[in-house]
């Protein structure tokens, strides 16, 4: 393993602070805590800083490490593609891009069979809102141009995704006007239901039925598309009632318009079934991943059609799909993607993010009923939520001068865990996980919440 000197540590956190953004990060909050926090190596669930430090990466990353940190296999694969052939010729493709497409449309549900392959999930994102587009132009209904999205929901940082939904985190008054036609509607939160459902049945029934109603409010025959996350990872991982997906497919299917189930997070395993779709039966038009299509090893992502969609762009020149994104379906990607889904079967991580997934929730409920300050506990797979709260009668968060996020992350790292804190805390460690790191996790978390409950309650 590469070591550094502590002198080359703060050599390369100097030139960071100088020279590089770093996600959702301050450069001048950073200098005062010491920080970048830079990170050398990983082992399975584990991450080693670049003093010497072990943490657990209860985040997997940016919620991508699903195989987990450290798999040669992976770096083998992508090896012996580079030794190959590294891109293809214009116009052509390569034999590892191919079994890709190949092998999604056998995991994928339903008739989900062509693939778009793209460098990432925002670009996949894209890749659906015009795919949806032009898909109505060829059913002669070109006047078919808005998506209905969720409040709180996250699809991507280009223009077209960051019209959608609307995280807490990327605030998007900087960037404004964006795309024209995008459309809000409620979080099926059932924790928080913005529509007054007093169980999670009647917060989906009432969510969904805001999805109809604003398809009819604005006229079926102007609405391109609906995009959902199956379960909506920026406000503390909202899995919602049973209802929710079913209805969403069946108004989807009765008013023409497409249903675009974002997968970027819940796919590969995230939730405890291959893809989230499955937990609620249903197939979406179009399906968008990225992330755990290769745990993060190389960046990738895509967009998957059903086929008789897909069909309508088949025939003739005039009907392809003219869209380009250069490093979409690279053949190196293309093999670690491969080599990771193959992991993924042979040690059942699938199965393992249910059991464990299970496991954690467990542990986190104990810590719902042991503080305070824990408002709601939720979660399937090894994709679970927290919301932290000041008053848990009346759910209020706690005012930002208690600096919630700052003294829950702190305490999470003096904890060894690498954990984002707020007034929403997402936990998702990679699928790999052992029943004795899940308890780490959650000790970890126990003695957070407790130091920070003696500072502010
Ligand atoms: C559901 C969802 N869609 C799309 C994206 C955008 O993916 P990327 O950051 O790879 O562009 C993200 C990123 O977190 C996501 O969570």
């Amino acid at each position: 393993m590469v070591s550094y000197t502590e002198d080359e540590a703060k050599e390369l956190q100097r030139s960071a602070l100088e020279h590089l953004w770093i996600y959702t990060r301050e450069p001048s909050d950073m200098a005062e805590k010491g920080e970048p926090h830079i990170f050398v190596s990983g082992k399975g669930c584990q991450v080693t800083d670049i003093f010497g430090e072990t943490y657990i990466d209860a985040m997997s990353g940016w919620w991508l490490k699903n195989v987990g940190y450290g798999r040669t296999e992976i770096a083998d694969a992508a090896y012996e593609q580079m030794l190959q052939l590294t891109f293809m010729p214009s116009g052509s493709t390569a034999p590892s891009t191919i079994k890709l497409a190949q092998k999604i449309a056998d995991i994928t549900p339903g008739d989900l069979s062509r693939c778009f392959f793209t460098s990432g999930g925002s670009e996949s994102v894209e890749t659906a809102l015009k795919l949806c587009r032009a898909y109505h132009r060829r059913q002669g209904e070109a006047g078919r141009y808005r998506f209905i999205s969720r409040m709180g929901s996250y699809h991507g940082a280009t223009f077209g995704a960051m019209a959608l939904g609307g995280s807490p985190i990327i605030p998007r008054d900087d960037y404004e006007p964006l795309m024209p036609g995008a459309v809000h509607v409620p979080q099926p939160n059932p924790y928080r239901c913005q529509l007054g459902g007093t169980t999670p049945s009647e917060c989906a029934e009432r969510c969904a039925n805001a999805v109809e109603e604003a398809i009819k409010f604005h006229g079926p025959q102007t609405v391109a598309g609906v995009i959902a996350e199956p379960i909506s990872s920026p406000t503390g991982v909202i899995v919602p009632g049973d209802e929710y997906w079913p209805r969403l497919r069946e108004i989807c299917t009765k008013y023409g318009v497409l249903l675009i189930a974002d997968e970027v997070i819940t796919g590969f395993g995230r939730s405890g079934k291959m893809f989230a779709s499955e937990h609620w039966g249903i197939t979406p038009d179009i399906m968008t991943v990225a992330k755990g299509i290769t745990s993060g090893y190389i960046p990738m992502g895509g967009a998957i059609m059903r086929k008789e969609l897909a069909d309508s762009f088949v025939g003739s020149d005039k009907a392809a799909f003219r869209h380009i994104i250069t490093f979409g379906g690279h053949p190196v990607a293309a093999a670690a993607s491969l080599k990771n889904i193959e992991i993924m079967e042979t040690e059942d991580m699938v199965q393992n993010s249910a059991a464990m997934g299970q496991h954690l929730l467990d542990g986190l409920k104990e810590l719902k009923a042991k503080h305070p300050i824990v408002g709601d506990v939720r979660g399937l797979g090894l994709m679970c939520g927290m919301e932290i709260v000041k008053d848990r009668e009346t759910k209020e968060f706690f005012p930002q001068e208690a600096r919630l996020a700052e003294r829950l992350t702190g305490q999470f790292s003096q904890n060894h865990l690498h954990l984002r804190g707020g007034n929403y805390v997402s936990i998702m460690p990679p699928l790999c996980i052992s029943r004795g790191e899940v308890e780490d996790v959650v000790s970890g978390i126990d003695q957070a919440l407790s130091a920070v409950e003696r500072d502010l309650v």
